[in-house]
């Protein structure tokens, strides 16, 4: 079995705004999708998994509806999950000129499904360098991104940045801004991530603003001045104001706000990070539902997460240095 790993990732700046041409800026934590692929001597592809959403349940999926087990959690969350896996597997067998290529797959995986920490960015990189390398091609780090994100782009009907797919497949703290990806440098940052147990759909999401956008000229100044907090929040990050972060963090939430990407869950848990003395907290990805990100070098945001009805899991993010991974 040939494996590989990639991370996923929280946002400091900038998601959504990043789908139109605005910069964002993603770092990746070390929090990981692990995917092993056997390639099979038919065109078939199966996937099994037995943690792909926090309730925990194995799936066995054959490519196919009909292929597929009665699940009664998250099913929704985990036909997502497949839809990428269906993907990366096209961009594996276009990319290595192997159309009836099939595969056996399996993916673990400690980021929840589609609570903004990257989980399928994750997944689809470590399934496509896998899948690649079974077959005996290596693709470059910049290819992989580049396969990652029509990945992506395929399944979000179009709509979808650079921005998750090239941070896990690099690591580090990053800066998109269209199709300009690179590495930036990044102080080592007291994160806590708070999790509602929830999810987000990203396609919807990314739709619900599309049509804000459209519709009323607030969105799109709103989408502008996530721009420029972005912009700000670099500079902050180079001079290694963590004060200055935090602020511009919470800005950011009100924005995001503004373009109706939060909720209640989510409102309800950075309110509960500034009240413990966090320096700034905001939601993390599409939103919806699923995670936020608070910065506090103190263990109050984490008691205070841990205490507050609603917030499932808490914990402190490391970044991640490395991107994709070669498992043994
Ligand atoms: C989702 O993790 C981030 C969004 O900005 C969508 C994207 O960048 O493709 C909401």
């Amino acid at each position: 079995m040939t494996r590989s790993s990639a991370p996923g990732k929280i946002y400091l700046f900038g998601e959504h705004a990043v789908v139109y041409g605005e910069p964002a800026v993603p770092c990746a934590i070390e929090r990981r999708a692990r995917v092993g692929v056997e390639p099979r001597d038919d065109a078939t592809l199966r996937v099994h998994s037995d943690d792909l959403s926090l309730d925990g349940f194995t799936v066995e999926y054959a490519g196919s509806t009909d292929g597929k087990p009665d699940i009664d959690v998250a099913e929704s969350l985990v036909d997502a999950a497949m839809g990428y896996v269906d993907e990366a597997i096209a961009q594996v067998r276009e990319v290595t000129g192997e159309p009836d290529a099939g595969f056996d797959v399996t993916i673990e995986s400690d980021i929840p499904l589609g609570a903004g920490l990257g989980s399928s960015a994750a997944v689809v990189v470590a399934a496509v360098d896998a899948a690649t390398r079974a077959l005996g091609v290596e693709l470059s780090t910049a290819e992989l991104a580049e396969r990652a994100y029509q990945t992506e782009l395929a399944v979000q009907e179009g709509q979808a940045s650079r921005a998750d797919t090239f941070c896990s497949a690099t690591g580090g703290a990053v800066r998109v801004e269209g199709s300009d990806c690179r590495a930036i440098d990044a102080p080592d940052l007291p994160l806590v991530i708070g999790f509602d147990g929830g999810a987000g759909d990203t396609g919807a999401l990314v739709a619900g603003v599309r049509q804000l956008r459209d519709e009323y000229s607030f969105a799109a100044d709103t989408v502008a001045s996530i721009g420029d907090i972005v912009r700000q929040g670099e500079t902050a990050l180079a001079d290694g104001d963590v004060a200055e972060l935090g602020r511009l963090m919470d800005f950011n939430h009100g924005l995001l706000s503004a373009l109706g990407v939060s909720g209640r869950s989510l409102d309800s848990m950075v309110w509960a990070a500034r009240e413990a003395g966090a320096l700034g907290a905001k939601l993390t990805g599409a939103g919806g539902g699923g995670c936020i990100v608070a910065l506090d070098p103190t263990p109050e945001t984490e008691t205070a997460l841990r205490y507050l009805p609603g917030c499932e899991d808490v914990f402190r993010a490391e970044l991640a240095d490395e991107g994709v991974r070669r498992l043994e």
